[in-house]
């Protein structure tokens, strides 16, 4: 990795001002196949009003929002910790959107993503931290890599973007 590279938490006016560098993210990142809630195609529309309601999240405090950006501060990826849970896990958070754009990939920016999640989650007070992922998929050896256990594979738990059926392994980690 010989580019420097920034990761940060937003805040919501930040995050508001970021969707549509978030958006090409999400858009990049599905169009390469990745299982991420979504299907081909995606239209900008969709993806950029689900970065809307990300960055509403974060103004609520229900959710952290972070991102990796190059030394010209264009987005390369990012990760979410989603805060708000029921009553009896306050001390729990999901883990979701670990998207890295395929022209910055395999240069640690997951891995810097990750790091710089558990030192927010735990400034949040979290110390359970739950995601899941594609069975098979290259984010299964990087959230091993972390330090995340893997707790169990549910088969045919949801569909890759072009409609086939996929595994997804949940995976925790203790902080
Ligand atoms: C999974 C994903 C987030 C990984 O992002 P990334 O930034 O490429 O991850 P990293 O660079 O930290 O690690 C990826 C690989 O690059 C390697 N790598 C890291 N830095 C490197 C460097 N400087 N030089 C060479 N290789 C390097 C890592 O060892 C790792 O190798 P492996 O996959 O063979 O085990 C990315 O591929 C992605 O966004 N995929 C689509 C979305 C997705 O599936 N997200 C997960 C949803 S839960």
């Amino acid at each position: 990795m010989t580019e420097p590279i920034t990761v940060r938490r937003v805040g919501a006016d930040e995050a508001a001002a970021c969707i549509e560098p978030l958006a090409d993210v999400l858009i990049d990142c599905v169009e390469g196949g990745a299982s991420v809630s979504f299907m081909l195609p995606l239209p900008r529309e969709k993806a950029t009003h689900f970065w809307r309601g990300v960055a509403d999240g974060v103004a609520r405090g229900e959710r952290v929002l972070l991102i990796a950006q190059d030394r010209e501060g264009q987005i390369l990826g990012t990760v979410q910790i989603i805060l708000s849970m029921p009553d009896n896990q306050p001390h729990r958070a999901d883990v979701a959107k670990m998207l890295v754009h395929r022209r910055a990939r395999r240069r640690g920016v997951a891995q810097r993503l990750l790091a710089a999640l558990d030192d927010a989650a735990r400034a949040q007070g979290k110390t359970v931290l739950v995601l899941d992922t594609v069975t098979g998929g290259d984010a299964e050896r990087l959230y091993e890599r972390a330090g995340w256990q893997r707790a169990g594979v549910v088969p045919k738990y949801a569909l890759m973007p072009d409609g086939a059926f996929c595994g997804t392994t949940f995976f925790y980690k203790h902080l």
